[in-house]
């Protein structure tokens, strides 16, 4: 049984089997009422809504997947394996640990570090590395070459904590040549990993620990958009 997302089990049919996740909920009603066709809300269990339509004529579902590991960590579960998704895209920003890696370009996790015990669910004996569908990322390296958005592949590491208290703490990740941070990434490509499902996050960058540059919010906006339209031309190849 479903405990996070409202809708009908019985009714497969409201949940498409590719699924875009931003963080914020409200993003994903403006996705769904900007780019999608007859949206509907198919889920709104603690407000984090989902949406469902069609992109181009194909289905698509749009679910907010709230922030951090635990949140996306129980939404993508329920989605893979009680709905039977069989891609997930998670969009969202990050922060650049690298000075040449600019607010607003596009970075496609390839993998996925992380200070998280997530990992603990699955009773790995040894370290793992979660890492995207193969199948999505030669999509969307197609996708980003037909429609003129670039992107940058790397390692990326999804992170426990916003609010570190030693202002140095990304500089070894940074060393290690991992791209950037956000929090949601690891939980997802280990779900999908672990149900066979195809994942992949894809995330703009918002802040720069290099040179300490913010996007503002014209810049968030039109980055955003970027983003959207490289996964959801992604999603329905
Ligand atoms: N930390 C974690 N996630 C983020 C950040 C950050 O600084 N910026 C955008 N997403």
């Amino acid at each position: 049984m479903s405990l996070h997302l409202s809708i009908d089990p019985e009714s497969k049919k409201d949940i498409a089997p590719s699924v875009l996740m931003p963080g914020d909920p409200l993003r994903a009603k403006f996705i769904a009422e900007n780019y999608l066709t007859d949206p509907r809300c198919v889920s709104e269990v603690r407000n984090m809504l989902g949406f469902t339509g069609t992109y181009k004529g194909v289905p698509v579902t749009i679910q907010g997947s709230g922030m951090g590991m635990p949140s996306m960590g129980i939404y993508s579960w329920e989605l893979i394996t009680e709905y039977n998704v069989e891609n997930i895209v998670r969009i969202g920003t990050c922060g650049s640990f690298q000075k040449d890696i600019k607010i607003g370009e596009v970075i496609i996790g390839l993998a996925t570090s992380t200070d998280s015990n997530y990992i603990h669910a699955f009773d790995v004996p040894g370290n793992y590395s979660p890492c995207c569908s193969f199948e999505l990322l030669s999509k969307v390296s197609q996708t980003s070459k037909e429609i003129g958005i670039p992107f940058i592949a790397g390692n990326i590491v999804s992170c426990d904590v916003f609010y570190e208290a030693n202002p140095d703490w990304w500089k070894k990740w940074a060393a290690m040549d991992v791209l950037a941070v956000e929090m949601e990434a690891a939980a997802l490509y280990m779900n999908a990993a672990y149900h066979k499902a195809n994942a992949l996050a894809i995330v703009t960058v918002s802040d720069n620990f290099a040179t300490g540059d913010h996007a503002t919010i014209k810049e968030r906006q039109e980055s955003f958009t970027d983003m959207m339209e490289l996964a959801l031309n992604t999603v329905i190849k």
